[in-house]
């Protein structure tokens, strides 16, 4: 198979790794700036904007790709999957209609409400800035703001957490008034992705990522600091009933859009909170989570290629996609000052990697040497029996790093997951 990865960050080097474990498939790569990883990896790559569709095409018409595989949201809502299957590439990715399950918030609720499909929270679709600062006076309190369009996982504002309703209204000022206001949903948050061929879906294992910047789940939200996944593949704190009402929704979700007329090819990304009622929607997103691609494609134990042969024609099969029983934990480092001010240009020393699995992200390597990019730089997963093993050794790889950035030592601790387990607890 000869294949485009298109996408540059620690997803899309887990994505082009998973697929090169299959030694007859060619990879090329579509990325922003260089991934040391991928370049690695990759037989040939193209630099230039993943929104830049007229480039991407042309460099899958110069390079023969038969499959394409879209790690990230832009490049999707921009539509280059109706563009590249136009030039008879069959891509792992939705079209753009079918990608506005992540791109559009409103037209996620209410394709969900249309179809009664049950796990949305209480919400309400603005597009006037009075009437949602005059619904947010109204409710002073427990609401989510979110803006309707994409954000790069940093757009929703939790009122009594964030925001306070002054911080509120100057918020839906700022994005216009083009806001979903949502219940604020209370619980613990867990991930599940699936792949998915239009009508089939083959889900994979649960994965818990940590949005906050510091330890504590303290500090502004980013694109995600880090994830793990337990040797079951369930987490302690979801219970079967619960997965299984989870991936009803998911599978719910994919036979509406398909009834709809644009059936869902892809990874699909599942954000739910498990609430004392069970699991509710947070969010769909079009594509593997990063980090959570990292933990799961860590995990695979299947080729990758088959799942993509699977998904674009309409064959995907649960029996032929399998996942090793071992815990993951992924620890991303991130320049000093991220998501805010990120500390840009300072150079990065490895230390000793040991077992770790190591994913370049946002870094630049210069003459052999890595520097700070503005996002998250680079992750360390390690996979093991237990959390507590697979634990220390992404924690001993990410803290042998020496440089301007941080990690959270806490991802993946039993503490962590104690904690978890009791805020579970607590509400039910
Ligand atoms: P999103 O960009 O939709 O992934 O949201 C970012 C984060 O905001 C999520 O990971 C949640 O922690 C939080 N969030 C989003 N929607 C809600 C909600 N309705 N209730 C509580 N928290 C939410
Ligand atoms: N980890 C969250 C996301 O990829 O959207």
């Amino acid at each position: 198979m000869k294949i485009l990865v298109v996408g540059g960050g620690g997803r899309e080097h887990a994505i082009a790794s998973a697929l090169s474990r299959n030694s007859e498939t060619e990879i090329y790569s579509v990325m922003a700036r260089k991934n040391p990883g991928i370049a690695r990896i990759a037989k040939k790559i193209c630099l230039t904007k993943e929104t830049d569709l007229a480039r991407i095409v042309a460099f899958a018409g110069e390079t023969g790709v038969t499959h394409a595989f879209i790690g990230p949201e832009a490049p999707l809502e921009a539509g280059v999957v109706d563009r590249l299957s136009a030039a008879g590439v069959a891509c792992v990715g939705p079209t753009k209609a079918a990608a506005r399950i992540e791109t559009d918030k409103a037209f996620c609720r209410d394709l969900m409400t249309h179809h009664h499909i049950s796990g949305n929270p209480a919400y309400r679709v603005f597009h006037d800035t009075a009437e949602a600062i005059a619904f947010v006076q109204d409710h002073n309190g427990d609401l989510a703001i979110k803006p309707i369009g994409l954000t790069g996982g940093k757009g929703v504002r939790i009122m009594g957490e964030q925001v306070d309703l002054a911080g509120a209204i100057d918020y839906i000022q700022q994005i216009k008034g083009e806001v979903v206001l949502e219940e604020r949903l209370k619980g613990e948050e867990f991930t599940l992705q699936a792949f998915v061929d239009g009508f089939h879906i083959v889900p994979m294992p649960l994965v818990q990522d940590h949005k906050r910047a510091f330890e504590g789940d303290t500090g502004p939200n980013t694109g995600g600091m880090g994830s793990y996944t337990m040797p079951d593949n369930m987490l302690p704190f979801v219970s079967r009933k619960d997965y299984t009402a989870a991936l009803s929704i998911m599978a719910s979700v994919i036979a509406a859009m398909a009834k709809d007329g644009y059936p869902y090819k892809g990874v699909m990304y599942g954000q739910f909170m498990n609430t004392s009622e069970g699991p509710k929607v947070i969010e769909f997103n079009a594509r593997f989570g990063d980090p959570e691609a990292m933990n799961v494609l860590t995990l695979l134990s299947s080729d990758l290629c088959d799942a993509v042969i699977g998904i674009t024609e309409g064959s995907l099969s649960a029996s032929k996609v399998t996942f090793e029983h071992a815990a993951t934990v992924c620890k991303y480092l991130v320049p000093e000052g991220y998501p805010a001010a990120p500390k840009v240009g300072r150079p990065l020393n490895l230390g000793e990697t040991g077992d770790a699995i190591l994913y370049y992200a946002n870094v630049e390597e210069r003459d052999g040497r890595l520097f700070t990019l503005t996002s998250r730089t680079l992750a360390f997963v390690g996979k093991a029996g237990t959390l507590a093993t697979a634990e220390r050794i992404a924690e001993q790889a990410a803290s042998a790093v020496q440089g301007s950035v941080h990690h959270r030592r806490d991802i993946g601790t039993q503490a962590l997951l104690d904690r978890r387990i009791a805020h579970m607890k607590e509400l039910r």
